[in-house]
């Protein structure tokens, strides 16, 4: 079959051009590749949760506003419910913001490095993406980035803060600036805002371009499902209509209600996460050959002289972290999710014998 009449001439060259996502499988047990919590529900709560479940009716639709969900978010957070929509994953709402607000220049702006689904799901979607390269201590690039909002009048502008894969959180300064001179979206996404205890919601009243996204899924909720949108009512219900009908599960819902109800736990593990990020930032930095960034969120992004031997090595000792192989800047840096304290010693036991002093 010639290349013209095949089903693939069918598929946009933006679709052709990108690689999808991917999540390498290799099998370690201790797993400090992918930024999620260490913590699983204690027994405690998993039998709690397990009743709860059991008296879930599965044979019906979920909820399709997830009302309860958003209530409680709403009390948590502080925040009018009417400006909380809900997604399968923060990646679903990044979908629909695309979707919905992309149409006006059909052009992205992203610093480079970031979190890579901001580009994948736009060229998806037909969009153009700038991406400008953060300075050398991965702040946004101020100068740069106000030229192309001014020039290309960008529909959305990504901000993750703290950054992934970089850790640091944008300058305050920076970003206000940039909310002020873009007519089109910002989008601020705070995955990481319980590491960093720093969010943007409460500037949502002033701007109606400003758009915050959070998770639960680096709090212990991964396998839940669920990101959040907060935005003024109006915007929230315009981007509610790429939102397809029951995008979050009955079982979902259930779970993320019973973790909301009983926070406490939440905020423990966050403490015990905290912790545990400055005692291994201090042993990181006492590791002659191992650069270790500042970081808000809770990984710690290294720079070392030959990341692929050391990724190898790591995992010769069962420990998984991220690599980027290939990717320009970061080719020789690896990132390390914050684990529980055994697992970080076995990190750190295995770093200090592979970079003896
Ligand atoms: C900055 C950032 N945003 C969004 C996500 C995706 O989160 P979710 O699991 O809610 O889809 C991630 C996941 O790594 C992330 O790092």
């Amino acid at each position: 079959m010639s290349d013209s009449s095949s089903i693939k001439s069918r598929i946009s060259k933006n679709v052709r051009s990108i690689s999808p996502y991917s999540v390498p499988r290799v099998e370690c047990s201790v797993k400090l590749d992918g930024n999620e919590s260490p913590y699983d529900l204690e027994s405690r709560e998993k039998l709690a949760l397990s009743k709860r479940l059991a008296e879930l009716p599965v044979n019906r639709y979920p909820d399709p506003e997830a009302l309860e969900l958003r209530t409680s978010l709403s009390r948590t957070v502080g925040f009018p419910r009417d400006g909380i929509l809900l997604g399968n994953g923060s990646d679903e709402i990044i979908q629909m913001i695309v979707e919905v607000l992309g149409g006006k220049s059909g052009r992205v702006l992203v610093p480079s490095p970031t979190f890579s689904m901001y580009r994948i799901t736009s060229l998806i979607l037909g969009k153009q993406v700038t991406e400008i390269t953060l300075d050398e201590n991965f702040d946004i690039d101020l100068e740069p980035t106000l030229e192309m909002i001014s020039a290309e009048d960008p529909d959305i502008v990504f901000l993750a803060t703290p950054n992934n894969p970089t850790g640091n959180s944008f300058s305050e300064e920076k970003i206000l600036e940039i909310l002020e001179a873009s007519s089109g979206a910002v989008v601020l996404d705070e995955a990481y805002c319980d590491f960093s205890k720093k969010s943007y919601v409460p500037h949502i009243e002033k701007y109606e371009n400003l758009l915050v996204l959070r998770t639960m899924s680096k709090i212990g909720f991964a396998g839940a499902r669920l990101g959040m949108l907060f935005a003024q009512p109006q915007i929230a219900s315009e981007v509610n209509k790429a939102r397809l009908p029951y995008n979050i599960n009955s079982l979902s819902q259930m779970v993320m209600s019973f973790a909301l109800e009983n926070s406490d736990f939440i905020e423990r593990k966050i403490s015990l996460i905290l912790s545990e990020r400055e005692r291994v930032h201090a042993s990181l930095e006492r590791i002659e050959g191992i650069h270790v960034y500042p970081t808000d969120a809770n990984f710690f992004l290294i720079r070392v002289p030959d990341a692929d031997f050391l990724f190898t090595e790591l995992v010769k000792n069962d420990i998984l972290v991220r690599r980027f192989e290939g990717e320009g800047r970061l080719a020789d840096c690896l990132r390390i999710t914050v684990g529980t304290s055994d697992e970080n010693d076995q990190l750190i036991e295995a770093l200090v014998s592979i970079f003896p002093s």
